[in-house]
């Protein structure tokens, strides 16, 4: 059932905890409820809202928000050794990876933790340990605000690439999705080459589920803050695609620089934390905001700052990185 919310206050529903209002926030269960708000046609602003967590709000939201709350997890079919799960678009994502580990289901137990839900998964491709969200999504479907019909993109067509999606870009403002489509398997398919991951899941006695999500969770409580306790949207930054030879160059100058293949040719992916850590930005602190001390991707909210502070933070890490390795980095974060 629709439920809607004027003037309502934003500080609970993003994970920078920045007191910001909206005029309207309306959270919806199935399409229909959709297809009935947006009847009379889209209001001049308005956005999805979902979990709050790689949002940050620097000014209050004049417009209406929409925010899923369906919580249904169905199992589809089973075809060709892969199960297909459909998931509202309002379940947590980490709910979803606790239910596939139960249901002895391979495919999301690196992705374990990740804040969020379900339905901003294929939005900025979440990702992390050595795999993304594209490597189970098999469709997306979505209600399209223009037509006012539902429509189902296949994978193939969602434009996936490093935090990046078709949502951010050609459908951008134009579509609400409502569910996606996964596929999982019954055979164990660990991937643990990723950092500590190997270690850590052996120590625990052997590539089982849930041994790895365990150790994914270890791994992820270490070094990134708890956002219920230290507001905050997880990485800010995008680790930086350059091009090989500025790669070479930097590589040259700190041999130890973590480098890593891009999917874009003739270039190389940076890790934005080393950058920053690097930069002596790391555990930086002004005012209520600053950089993690664990984790230099993560800027937090120490208690009552604003998007902006926030913001300027931002582009003065941006400037350090600048200034002592030439690099851009840009933000992964939604900023309104
Ligand atoms: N590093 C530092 N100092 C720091 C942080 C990192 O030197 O403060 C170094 C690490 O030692 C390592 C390298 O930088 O050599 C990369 O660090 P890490 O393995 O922690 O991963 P990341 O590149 O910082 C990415 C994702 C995370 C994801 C992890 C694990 C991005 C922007 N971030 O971080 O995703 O959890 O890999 O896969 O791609 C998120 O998107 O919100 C997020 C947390």
């Amino acid at each position: 059932m629709t439920q809607v919310f004027e003037h309502v206050d934003l500080t609970g529903r993003n994970s920078f905890h920045v007191k910001q209002h909206a005029a309207r926030l309306v959270e919806f269960e199935t399409a229909e409820e959709l297809r009935a708000l947006f009847a009379g046609g889209a209001p001049e602003r308005w956005t999805v809202l979902a979990g709050g967590n790689n949002i940050l709000f620097t000014r209050d939201y004049d417009g209406l928000l929409v925010t899923p709350v369906s919580q249904r997890i169905a199992l589809l079919d089973e075809c060709g050794g892969e199960v297909r799960v459909r998931v509202d678009a309002g379940v947590e994502w980490d709910d979803l990876v606790e239910w596939a580990v139960r249901h002895e289901l391979w495919g999301i137990e690196n992705l374990s933790l990740i804040p969020g839900k379900a339905g901003a998964a294929p939005v900025q491709n979440i990702g992390a340990y050595g795999r993304e969200a594209k490597d189970v999504i098999r469709r997306v479907e979505m209600y399209c605000v223009e037509s006012g019909s539902m429509l189902t993109l296949d994978a193939a067509h969602c434009e996936f690439g490093y935090r990046e999606s078709i949502f951010k870009h050609a459908l951008k403002g134009r579509v609400v999705i409502t569910a996606i489509e996964i596929g999982l398997s019954r055979t164990p398919q660990p991937h643990l080459g990723y950092g500590d991951v190997e270690r850590e899941v052996e120590a625990r006695g052997g590539a089982t589920l849930r041994n790895i999500r365990d150790a994914i969770i270890a791994i992820r409580q270490a070094k990134l803050p708890d956002t219920a306790v230290l507001g905050n949207a997880g990485s800010f930054f995008k680790n930086p695609s350059v091009e090989l030879s500025v790669a070479e160059r930097l590589q040259a100058e700190w041999p130890e620089m973590p480098l890593y293949p891009s999917q874009e040719a003739g270039k190389a992916k940076l890790a934005a934390g080393w950058l920053i850590d690097r930069a002596g930005m790391k555990g930086y602190r002004e005012g209520s905001v600053g950089v993690h001390e664990r984790q230099a991707l993560v800027l937090v909210n120490h208690g009552g700052a604003t998007g902006s502070e926030v913001i300027a933070l931002a582009r003065k890490v941006q400037a350090a990185v600048r200034d002592k390795f030439g690099v851009e980095i840009d933000t992964e974060v939604n900023i309104l």
